[in-house]
């Protein structure tokens, strides 16, 4: 087998299991984030048994060791958009009741060192590769600056168990350069710990209906259905099974939805990914929610749901777009934690969760 190396990869990953094995993750729930009507009315969701969904706001190197040292439960789809090495910091315009300021969402430039990138992704993979059920996927977004390098090191992780590469072609994002092609998809790297995932056909409507001779299972063999003349039978289709090349458009800033955090993925992105892997009931989970699009098209799908992300602003947006979805749909209750530090003590003291204020991407 092909194996992707990289300076010190052999060295750290021994420690990975002794990460989770000796350390304490000390995770505490903060209370009403929002302010007492959101949480009371939360605690009254729709969920009839004891779980409530997760919102980890932490590194989530931290939070993936804490859940397997927990045994918080086995994922059932697990999808994750992590920097892409794209070599830019993510700069988002804030308007609060203080004025207008710049502030960092996250950074993605690595002082240009690929290992380091590289070796914080395999971390993450290994233990995410743990959590995962047997009947479970991983859904890996991506785009040309490292999807073909982190293909290596999942195939090495999954014993080859590759179950497709989606390209999300999104045709609505101007991109130039000199000599070029416009570059105008993403990758979505599909991986499963079984044969036996999880796998609902999903089927779109054709451009044209298409005449197609009808098929019958003969003792198992499909054969060409005939009338009783013996002549073929046709039928008239108007849908058919979607392939792995996916045209949803880029979240515009016009959209109901936008939340103006940098990179937010489409809704209807997350939703298809969820419809196909998962059904109703099942835990899904995201360790790099950004805006939280994973979380809310779990919710919307009667999904339960584990997100993290260690930016505050990311919470933020989270936490409004969740209490928005309350008031609309009766979310499931849920519940945010964190491993305290002075610095978040201080985000907190001042309100900063509760506080209306306005986001806008820079980049
Ligand atoms: C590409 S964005 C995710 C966007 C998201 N899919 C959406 O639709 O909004 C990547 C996110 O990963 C978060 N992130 C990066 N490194 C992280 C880490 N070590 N732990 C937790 N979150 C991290 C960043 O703060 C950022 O919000």
């Amino acid at each position: 087998m092909v194996r992707l190396e990289w300076e010190n990869k052999e060295k750290i990953s021994e420690n990975l299991e002794n990460l989770i094995n000796n350390s304490e993750y000390k995770f505490e729930k903060i209370k009403d984030p929002l302010g007492i009507r959101i949480s009371e009315s939360l605690n009254q969701g729709k969920n009839s048994d004891s779980w409530r969904n997760k919102l980890f706001w932490d590194d989530n190197l931290s939070v993936l060791c804490y859940l397997l040292k927990k045994n918080i439960g086995q994922i059932d789809l697990i999808y994750i958009d992590p920097p892409f090495f794209s070599g830019s910091d993510y700069i988002i315009k804030i308007e609060d009741s203080k004025g207008s300021s710049d502030s960092l969402a996250y950074k993605d430039r690595w002082s240009n060192n690929f290992d380091a990138y590289l070796q914080m992704l395999y971390e993450r993979l290994f233990l995410i590769k743990q959590l995962l059920s047997n009947r479970g996927l991983l859904f890996v977004h991506l785009d040309w600056h490292a999807s073909h390098y982190v293909k290596t090191i999942l195939d090495e992780l999954f014993e080859n168990r590759f179950v497709n590469n989606i390209v999300w072609y999104y045709y609505n994002k101007y991109s130039s350069g000199k000599k070029i092609l416009p570059r105008a998809h993403d990758d979505i790297l599909v991986y499963s710990k079984s044969d036996n995932y999880t796998f609902n056909e999903i089927r779109e409507p054709r451009k044209r209906p298409r005449k197609q001779l009808k098929r019958t299972n003969v003792n198992g063999v499909l054969k060409n259905a005939k009338d009783k003349n013996g002549k073929v039978i046709y039928r008239v289709v108007k849908d058919k099974k979607i392939d792995d090349v996916w045209k949803i458009p880029c979240m515009q800033p016009a959209s109901k939805e936008w939340t103006g955090y940098p990179t937010q993925k489409h809704h209807e992105l997350l939703e298809r990914i969820v419809k196909l892997g998962s059904n109703e009931g099942d835990l899904i989970a995201d360790f790099f929610c950004g805006s939280g699009t994973t979380l809310l098209a779990a919710e919307k799908l009667n999904r339960r749901w584990i997100g993290c992300d260690n930016n505050k602003y990311s919470i933020h947006i989270i936490l409004k777009r969740l209490d928005t979805f309350q008031k609309d749909l009766n979310a499931h209750p849920y519940d945010l934690f964190t491993r305290m530090t002075q610095e978040k003590k201080e985000v907190l003291k001042t309100g900063f969760f509760a506080e209306e204020i306005l986001i806008k991407s820079k980049k």
